[in-house]
């Protein structure tokens, strides 16, 4: 089964949105392997989003990562790398449809609520940045059978 990496940023947290978000998923039958809230350290900003490192929204980028606590969590099942970051929606949040994540929640793209993996190779570099393969379960759900055929 596949896994993703999606982290409610510091303003889905103190918007008190990071329940609803998780919400979101488990509905839809993506399963949470693992899951937990931290202050993002500095250095893991940087080596989060290093691929930006040049760009000129890098700096306001780490600064608003860094800016308060987030969730982070770690969602199995078929397909979920793509099929989270349609849920997601758009980048920018003017351009997100409307009923995804962000075009329900977020309105500029410097706040815009909710990260998730961008492909499989991404998905699997971020859990490890996060996560310790302890704190991730392999368990299965009673419902599984009526989720997948
Ligand atoms: P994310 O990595 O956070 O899930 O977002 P994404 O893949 O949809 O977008 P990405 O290009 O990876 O950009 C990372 C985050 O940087 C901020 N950003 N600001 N001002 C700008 O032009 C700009 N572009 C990107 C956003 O917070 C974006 O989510
Ligand atoms: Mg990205």
């Amino acid at each position: 089964m596949e896994r993703t990496f999606v982290m409610v940023k510091p303003d889905g947290v103190q918007r008190n949105l990071a329940g609803k978000i998780i919400s979101k998923f488990e509905e839809r039958g993506y399963k949470i392997v693992g899951l937990k809230m931290m202050q993002m350290p500095q250095e893991l900003a940087e080596q989060h989003y290093g691929e930006h490192k040049e760009k000129p929204f890098f700096q306001p980028l780490i600064q608003y990562i860094t800016s308060g606590p987030i969730v982070a969590m770690v969602l199995e099942g078929k397909g979920v790398v793509r099929a989270a970051r349609k849920m997601m929606g758009a980048t920018n949040p003017q351009e997100a449809d409307p009923g995804t994540i962000r075009g329900t929640y977020a309105v500029e793209i410097g706040r815009n609520v909710i990260h998730g993996s961008d492909s499989v190779d991404s998905a699997k570099r971020e859990i490890e940045l996060y996560f310790k393969p302890e704190e991730l379960v392999s368990y299965q759900l009673a419902g599984d059978n009526w989720i997948y055929e």
